[in-house]
């Protein structure tokens, strides 16, 4: 049989190092991981990126505050970002550092490539600079009053020749529906391609800024460090130095981000890949930010949340279901900790939680721990069998769409169908009656830790551990068939204990 298995390679930004990492950073690098494990789960052979960029002024900066090297800085700095996706249980295939050789030896590459060309060349050029956000702007994004400490510079650069793109650039977008979703920051950047566009600078004068990849044509210069981090995409995986991997796994299927770094993705980075004459990513996705109070989290207004304040007292599946479940992909979402406790509260500890124990706790009381043997199923249990049937295809089409917090209302229609269920049938008080092999009672515990052990595997990209538990509660560990009747009567079942304890303030 001729079995080779779809690929999909995901993406998270390579977030600023220096950066503490929070609820933002935490959301993005989620929703990639629950991504990809969702594919996982149906047989893909998947490639999960993430990681830092670890150049720039800022890096400089706060090294020599701190007396220190900047490689030193980035050393130290770069363990908050790992240490937190270890603690939130993200498992990625891989974490690039833009200061690894495996990374600027690659930049330096395309950047002697594209000189060659003639595709990079050499400026005076006086423009607008802004010092926050390391780059030169125009007229037009100095007016609109979004950058700050902007001042007049005239300098001598390297350039990107990437006004002649496009034409083609526009094309593409135009004739490849899916390449920026949602479709809202599609015509953003449709809009924004209506003006002339520039060529970018993608030098910095060493004397200005010496902490980067230096030009391999100049060494005066590094390189500006947004044409150093777009690169990893495909410095990561093997890009000239391991063609089978970068064969396998390029063009990426996924580009995660918020929606603050759309330009750099939908316009830089294909335009470069255009001039390098390599295939464009299939989808750039950008989603809405996660507000306080209604303002944007970042450091300098102070309103940051730290995602291991939440992890730490209620674990990493709480939080993960929390950011999943309270954001509608593409819109912007407030954060409180009412919202969150709100949503523990209801889903997690009332539906979620009891329904695990119910089933493990009423088979081990009167089933001697083990799944009972069900009977014939009356038309009820025909008729949940039906609906329950029809839900791995729902969340399947959410996922597939990019509707997660649809896909995860669906897998959770199957927990609260259970719920009722087992409020219908009652079966603390069926086993009073029989107890015995196919009774009533075994029927209705067997259906339900059935249904139950489908849905955990639905809700397991999103909540791992606990749906972990969950399925060895029920020793289904290895199973991992969504289909239905695939619980095997007299297999062990064990009750977990309160997995999701109630919030009580
Ligand atoms: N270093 C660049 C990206 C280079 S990619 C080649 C960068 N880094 S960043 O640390 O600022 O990360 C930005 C990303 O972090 C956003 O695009 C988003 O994925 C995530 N978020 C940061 N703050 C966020 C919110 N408040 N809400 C949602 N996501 C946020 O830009």
């Amino acid at each position: 049989m001729n079995t080779k298995r779809n690929k999909f390679y995901i993406t998270t930004p390579l977030y600023y190092v220096n950066d503490e990492p929070h609820i933002g950073h935490a959301y993005t690098t989620i929703l990639a991981d629950v991504i990809n494990r969702y594919y996982q789960s149906i047989d893909y052979d998947t490639f999960f990126l993430t990681g830092t960029d670890e150049h720039g002024q800022k890096v400089q900066e706060a090294a020599k505050k701190n007396n220190i090297t900047p490689i030193e800085h980035v050393d130290k700095f770069v363990k908050r970002f790992q240490d937190t996706w270890k603690n939130l249980n993200i498992k990625y295939d891989d974490f690039i550092r833009t200061t690894e050789k495996r990374h600027t030896d690659r930049v330096q590459e395309i950047l002697n490539d594209l000189f060659k060309k003639g595709e990079i060349y050499k400026n005076e050029y006086v423009g607008l600079y802004s010092v926050s956000e390391e780059r030169f702007i125009t007229e037009k994004e100095a007016e609109e009053g979004n950058f700050r400490e902007i001042k007049k510079l005239k300098e001598t650069n390297y350039f990107f020749k990437m006004s002649k793109y496009q034409n083609q650039l526009i094309k593409h977008i135009n004739t490849h529906p899916n390449f920026i979703k949602p479709e809202s920051r599609k015509n953003e950047i449709l809009s924004f391609l209506k003006n002339k566009l520039q060529d970018l600078c993608i030098s910095r004068p060493k004397k200005r800024l010496s902490w980067g990849i230096e030009l391999p044509f100049d060494n005066d210069y590094v390189t500006y460090v947004w044409f150093d981090a777009l690169l990893n995409y495909i410095s990561a995986i093997g890009w000239k130095s391991n063609d089978d991997q970068f064969n396998k796994y390029w063009p990426a299927d996924l580009h995660l981000m918020a929606k603050d770094i759309l330009t750099t993705h939908c316009v830089y980075w294909p335009t470069m890949l255009m001039a390098c004459n390599i295939q464009l990513p299939k989808t750039i996705f950008a989603h809405g930010w996660w507000l306080m109070e209604n303002q944007k989290m970042s450091k300098s207004l102070g309103n940051v949340i730290k995602p291991l304040d939440l992890l730490n007292k209620y674990g990493a599946d709480a939080l993960r279901y929390y950011l999943m479940k309270n954001m509608v992909l593409g819109q912007d979402s407030s954060y409180s900790y009412e919202s969150f406790v709100e949503r523990y509260n209801a889903d997690l500890a009332n539906d979620y939680g009891n329904v695990v124990n119910r089933i493990t706790i009423l088979i081990e009381k009167n089933f001697n721990a083990h799944c009972p043997e069900p009977g014939n199923y009356d038309n009820k249990e025909l008729e949940i069998i039906t609906k329950a049937k029809a839900i791995p295809a729902t969340v399947d089409k959410n996922m597939k769409n990019m509707k997660i917090h649809d896909a995860l209302e669906s897998a959770f229609s199957l927990i609260r169908l259970i719920n009722k269920y087992l409020e219908l049938k009652k079966p603390w008080k069926l086993v009073k009656e029989n107890k015995d092999p196919k009774s009533p009672a075994a029927t209705c515990l067997y259906l339900s830790a059935e249904l139950l052990r489908i849905s955990a595997l639905l809700l397991k990209p999103i909540m791992p551990s606990k749906t972990k538990i969950t399925l060895s509660a029920l020793s289904q560990s290895d199973i991992m068939s969504r289909e239905f009747g695939q619980l095997i009567p007299n297999s062990k079942i064990k009750s977990p204990g309160s997995l999701f304890p109630r919030i009580e303030e």
